[in-house]
């Protein structure tokens, strides 16, 4: 019998290399042949099936019983609002963030909460040492935890380990740490992360099945991994494919609160988020998060305008702050927290529908808070800050915008607007500029919840709004 061997697949085309190249023989893409065990029962050739004993069954859809997921709710009720109302049995969560963001410590939480209440846990650490994460469970507030942790990177060992003491949810602090001796790559690297959590996957997959059948407790997996600058995690997208849920943590370091998003989520809602402040005590959540992302402004300031947003369930105010200055011979432009091929496009957008030029400028958008925003709904908001910080005119007092912009100069309307007009008003806000659509249908004036609404259908109609209110 042919021994196991390593063998090296193209990332881009899956084509097989007996050893290493610089360039795919098959697709000819350079740098994209990772090591792989070869895996000689692969081969699905005609003799193999036909030598199989059985068939599986094929069973008819209306016939399969819909069970719904076990769920196990993790104590931290912005952590299950991510997850869509807790740990899924078998279920394999990856969650990704900056180094220092917080995971260990949600993580720790976490599981301290669900040992609390009956589950077996198993806090696997690549990291630190069990002596850090004790310090850790110390400053935690954590004194004698029964979370059990086992400080390894071997993966042979942790999947034995996890067969033997079969725990009903295991953290990996983190895959990147683990390496499989059937590897030779480095641990980190592509291939081993790669092999690392499609072995644990599988396992979490098969551990509800005692000996091929039956219903045991499944053991749900929650691997932790980190991001690379590019902001992508480290590793291959493949990862993102073999887990049911990926949640990344967002936010500032250097402020306090933390963004936890989904991602993916096989069995939740995606782009919910949950919201975390860091304290002395780890992480704690915010139940009401609408205005953490607002800066307090004693006076209203030029280039800051408040837009709603709705990620997940929740609208929250976020601050949208620009500045205009005049360039060099190639101007600037610069985006944190939002898109900046939007930027450009909204900026394109302004000089050909509201003859604003911004040309010959630096251009620096800025969403306050270490928020990401990705929806649309920004578009306005970023253009009146743009303008305001142009003119060195503040919006008004109590001012907010949102709405899409699109190429031809349109205010198209956000989904859900209503909650979001409700939301500001709730929070004080009184001047809005809204796409015309985003009003109900038979509103008669211009007044709603007790906001003052200037409702828009184009850009340069939003312009001479706000030029009318400064
Ligand atoms: P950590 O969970 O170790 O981050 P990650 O695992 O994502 O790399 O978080 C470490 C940071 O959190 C560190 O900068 C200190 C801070 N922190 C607190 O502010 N309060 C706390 O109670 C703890 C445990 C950490
Ligand atoms: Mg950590």
């Amino acid at each position: 019998m042919a021994k196991d061997k390593n063998q090296y697949v193209c990332s881009d085309c899956g084509g097989i290399s007996p050893k290493w190249l610089g360039k795919c023989p098959h697709c000819h893409a350079w740098n994209t042949l990772i090591e792989s065990v070869a895996e000689t029962s692969s081969a699905p050739t005609k003799n193999r099936f036909a030598s199989l004993a059985k068939t599986a069954e094929v069973t008819v859809l209306g016939d399969i019983e819909a069970i719904d997921f076990a769920r196990t709710p993790t104590g931290q009720e912005e952590l299950d609002r991510v997850l869509g109302g807790g740990m899924v049995e078998g279920g394999v969560v990856l969650i990704g963030g900056d180094p220092g963001i917080g995971k260990s410590t949600l993580l720790l939480q976490a599981l301290d909460s669900l040992q609390r209440s009956g589950q077996r846990t198993l806090y696997v650490t690549g990291e630190e040492s069990g002596a850090q994460v004790a310090l850790r469970a110390r400053r935690l507030g954590l004194d004698g935890s029964q979370v059990s942790v086992l400080a390894e990177i071997g993966l042979e060992k942790i999947l034995a380990t996890l067969e033997a003491t079969r725990p009903d949810i295991a953290v990996i602090d983190s895959i990147q740490t683990v390496y499989s001796e059937q590897l030779t790559s480095a641990p980190g690297s592509v291939s081993q992360v790669r092999e690392c959590a499609a072995h644990l996957t599988r396992f979490a997959k098969a551990s509800g099945q005692v000996d091929g059948v039956g219903r045991g407790r499944a053991t749900s997996i929650v691997l932790v991994g980190h991001v690379t600058k590019e902001g992508a995690l480290a590793g291959p997208r493949v990862l993102e494919h073999m887990v049911d849920t990926v949640l990344y943590f967002e936010g500032d370091t250097h402020s306090s609160f933390r963004l936890v998003r989904a991602i993916k989520n096989r069995f939740g809602a995606v782009n919910e988020i949950g919201v975390f402040a860091m304290t002395e005590k780890g992480l704690k959540g915010v139940s009401n998060p609408s205005a953490i992302f607002l800066s307090q402004h004693a006076e209203p300031v030029p280039g800051s305008c408040v837009m709603v947003t709705l990620e997940g369930t929740r609208p929250m105010l976020v601050e949208i702050q620009a500045l205009v200055d005049s360039g060099g011979p190639s101007p600037r432009r610069l985006s944190v927290g939002l898109d900046k091929d939007r930027l450009a496009m909204l900026l394109a957008v302004l000089h050909r529908h509201a003859g604003v030029a911004c040309m010959d400028q630096d251009v620096f958008v800025n969403a306050v808070g270490g928020v990401k925003i990705s929806e649309p709904a920004a578009d306005l908001a970023v253009l009146l800050s743009i303008t305001s910080s142009l003119r060195g005119k503040p919006l008004p007092k109590g001012f907010f915008a949102f709405g899409e912009v699109g190429l031809a100069g349109e205010v198209r309307p956000a989904p859900r607007g209503q909650e979001r007009l409700k939301e500001a008003a709730k929070l004080g806000f009184s001047v809005a500029v809204v796409p015309k659509a985003n009003l109900p249908k038979n509103l008669k004036s211009r007044d709603f919840e007790g906001l003052t609404i200037h409702p828009v259908e184009r850009v340069e109609q939003a312009m001479e709004v706000v030029r009318g209110l400064s």
